[in-house]
């Protein structure tokens, strides 16, 4: 059977074409997390972007332009999500002038000729009501801005908008950026090619938002780790009393199911042994460590205890291939951080192959001062989950696709 990682690395990349003297139009992800006053905290994902922009630039492309989404506006132009916000640390990476273009009528309106060499940022995309609706006559307007289209918005892989999906519909020329061959590249590396044994580790907080990644990659994988509050709907269809905890009761059945397709497959599944457990998650007056079978009357699972932590080492002492998608706790609050931040050095120590997946688990690797040692962190949540579930992701279904040989 033909994978949807083998399918999305057929497509042709930016090296593949050449740029110079052409009008090129870069969809990246700058959607990138701010605080209160609008200072960028993880400049990850314009960090991921530069090589594709500083490619561009190297080889004489007549003039970039920049498109991204930033946050999710609701009706049109709103100050918290301008891509202003974005320009100088832009401008700061590539050492470059990077003009901003509040439309895509200012963009028109300018003399070709005179743009040589220019970068252009464009404002937030989605504050066209064009874009998440994927309208043609949008995406036929941003097309008309360029020779060449590049996808490199990994991040935004999953969705179908206008400026990752519908303009390949009016542009001769599209192809992949280099990030996106890099993140392709690195799942193939854990998925298709891996040195087994091969363990997943899956946190977080709803087992309904896994269950497709979890049966979809049984194949593929020798061992599952479930941590994080997840793991309660396992613990509870085990019949464990999982008091004040998060449980998903109508999953109950279908984590069963789960520990069933595991066995089918030969895939040993390892769940917490202790938790760490707290009187209330807001105001803990009350943090202990409980054995599974002992949680309090009104007492939450916020954490994994340490002897899970010791058991779960084990099984990645013993991987040599490991994918990790979820945190092991409420890790934003440094009480219930432990377990999480623990596992990240333990995964990043090891020998194995590692690969985390976008989101709230990178951002947990960030925070744990990890993030460097990992083989790669992606820089989509959404995507490389939907990528994990075995999905050809939108943002590659209509890029050209390289020539054989
Ligand atoms: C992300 O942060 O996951 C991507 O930028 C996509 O954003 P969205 O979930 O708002 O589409």
């Amino acid at each position: 059977m033909i994978n949807n990682i083998v399918i999305m690395n057929r497509v042709k990349s930016l090296r593949n074409v050449n740029v110079s003297g052409k009008r090129v139009l870069i969809r990246v992800d700058f959607n990138v997390p701010m605080d209160a006053q609008f200072n960028i905290s993880d400049d990850s994902r314009i960090r991921a972007a530069l090589p594709t922009i500083n490619y561009c630039i190297d080889n004489d492309a007549h003039f970039i332009i920049l498109v991204s989404h930033l946050g999710r506006p609701k009706n049109g132009y709103d100050e918290r999500y301008t891509l202003k916000h974005i320009q100088k640390r832009l401008e700061n990476l590539i050492q470059k002038r990077v003009e901003f273009m509040d439309d895509l009528e200012t963009l028109k309106s300018q003399n070709v000729q005179d743009c040589a060499k220019r970068i252009f940022l464009l404002e937030n995309v989605r504050f066209n009501e064009g874009e998440k609706k994927n309208d043609p006559e949008f995406s036929k307007r941003l097309a008309s801005l360029c020779d060449i289209y590049v996808n490199d918005a990994f991040g935004t892989s999953h969705r179908r908008e206008a400026s990752n999906y519908g303009i390949a519909d009016f542009v001769k020329t599209k192809v992949a950026g280099f990030l996106m061959v890099k993140e392709i590249e690195a799942f193939a590396k854990a998925l298709e090619k891996p040195i087994r044994p091969t363990a997943l580790i899956v946190g977080g907080s709803k087992v309904s938002s896994k269950i497709t990644l979890l049966s979809s990659i049984m194949p593929k994988i020798d061992k599952l780790v479930i941590g994080g509050a997840m793991s309660n709907t396992f613990l509870q269809a085990l019949g464990y009393d999982m008091k004040a905890s998060l449980v998903e009761p109508d999953f109950i059945e279908t984590a069963k199911e789960v520990l069933e397709e595991a066995k089918q497959h030969n895939v040993s599944v390892y769940l917490p042994v202790d938790l760490v457990i707290a009187d209330s998650i807001d105001h803990p007056v009350v943090i202990e460590v409980a054995p599974i079978q002992d949680v309090l009357d009104g007492f939450h699972a916020v954490d994994i205890g340490p002897a899970t932590l010791k058991l779960f080492s084990e099984v990645i002492e013993l991987s040599n291939t490991i994918i990790w998608n979820g945190p092991m706790g409420i890790y934003e609050k440094s009480q219930f951080s432990k377990g999480t931040f623990k596992l990240a050095t333990t995964i990043a120590d090891s020998y194995a192959y590692s690969i985390i997946g976008g989101g709230d688990t990178a951002d947990a690797v960030e925070k744990a001062g990890e993030k460097d040692k990992f083989s790669f962190v992606s820089t989509g949540g959404g995507a490389s989950l939907e990528l994990l579930e075995g999905k050809i992701l939108p943002g590659f279904e209509k890029l050209d696709i390289k020539e054989e040989g």
